[in-house]
């Protein structure tokens, strides 16, 4: 199989490291067809993005037609056999760039799935990334259905269908959860050892794993952020707390909350928690709200420890990486 290339830092390319459970997933998948659109949720930065391209070229290699949607890195691809459905799926592209009318391309998707059925049967994917973000969280729960009813009600038929979606929007995922319309899977910050290998491919001097696996807990994102600064971890630290206005009044509004939450996340769990805080910090995309049972199949790759109170993961409620609770740590200590 085919890893593809990564640009991980300006210059600095690598090819796509370990998430072996994740591709053996998606093979699995491409054996079986997906029953549900599979919406993939998971931290800022996890890697959802780089695994579904690596999907793409993966599905493409399994014999599979796939349509690819990228709506806020505007990529976009019709990785399939029809040389006249290809050039359709460009043109609406084209014209997409020029009015950012992304749900119209994501809505044409179904009727170029259609098209290509109509002629024969055969195996498709649909991978959108970060596309509810594009078209209206409003219109998310919608779209899902949409995937749904290709996969329950195709009108020609199809020999196998793979349907992935990633969000890195915490409130979508409540906002899908809400109908039975897709099969919902976490994704988690690497594992160690995959970790370790991205690490590795890291230019130049560097602070130890250990170090760098505390800072990050695995974060891809993370570790180039760092990387970039210079290993300078306090202005990572510092500037997510500025994107994720941190004010001194919403500190100052939630301290006592705040203070134990970066102590134990798992307070957050607790049933007189304020569900305005708690929803802040998923919208803010500071915590995984309700984590999934640990059992491997509910995750896509390896899920997480059950605890890893170092990395600030409790059972239900977890950080999505240290330095995320290190921002509100900050953002306390400054509003003190
Ligand atoms: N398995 C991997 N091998 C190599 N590089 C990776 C891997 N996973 C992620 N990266 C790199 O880490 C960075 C962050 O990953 P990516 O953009 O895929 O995360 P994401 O979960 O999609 O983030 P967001 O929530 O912002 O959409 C990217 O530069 C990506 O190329
Ligand atoms: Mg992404």
């Amino acid at each position: 199989m085919k890893r593809i290339r990564v640009e991980i830092a300006p210059g600095v390319e690598t090819e796509f490291v370990d998430r072996d459970r994740a591709l053996a997933q998606v093979v699995e998948w491409a054996e079986k067809s997906t029953r549900w659109p599979v919406v993939i949720f998971g931290p800022e930065g996890c890697g959802k993005t780089a695994f579904l391209r690596q999907s793409m070229v993966m599905l493409r290699e399994l014999g599979y037609d796939v349509f690819y949607l990228h709506p806020l890195d505007r990529v976009f691809a019709a990785e399939v056999d029809d040389a006249d459905v290809k050039s359709l799926f460009v043109d609406l592209v084209r014209r997409t760039l020029e009015d950012e009318r992304w749900g119209r391309l994501a809505l044409a998707v179904f009727d170029l799935v259609r098209e290509i059925l109509k002629r024969r049967r055969r195996k498709i994917a649909i991978i959108a990334d970060d596309v509810f973000q594009a078209i209206g969280l409003d219109k998310a729960a919608a779209y899902v259905k949409g995937l749904l009813n290709t996969i329950e009600h195709p009108v020609y038929k199809y020999e196998k269908i793979v349907v992935l979606v990633a969000t890195s929007e915490g409130m979508s995922r409540s906002e899908i959860g809400r109908h039975r319309w897709a099969d919902i899977m976490p994704m988690w910050n690497m594992p160690r050892e995959g970790f370790r290998q991205l690490y590795e491919r890291i230019p130049g001097p560097k602070p130890s794993f250990e170090e760098v696996w505390r800072l990050t807990g695995g974060n891809p994102e993370m570790l180039l952020r760092l990387y970039k600064a210079g290993w300078n971890a306090e202005e990572v630290v510092l500037r997510l707390m500025q994107n994720k206005q941190l004010s001194a009044e919403f500190v100052s509004r939630w301290r006592r909350w705040l203070e134990a939450a970066v102590e134990d996340p798992e307070a957050l769990w607790s049933p007189d928690a304020p569900k305005e805080l708690i929803k802040q910090l998923v919208e803010k995309n500071l915590i995984v709200y309700n984590m999934y049972d640990r059992r491997p199949s509910f995750w896509v790759d390896q899920p997480p420890p059950e605890k890893d109170p170092e990395l600030g993961t409790g059972k239900n409620v977890a950080w999505q990486t240290p330095i995320h609770r290190e921002a509100v740590r900050r953002a306390l200590k400054e509003g003190s």
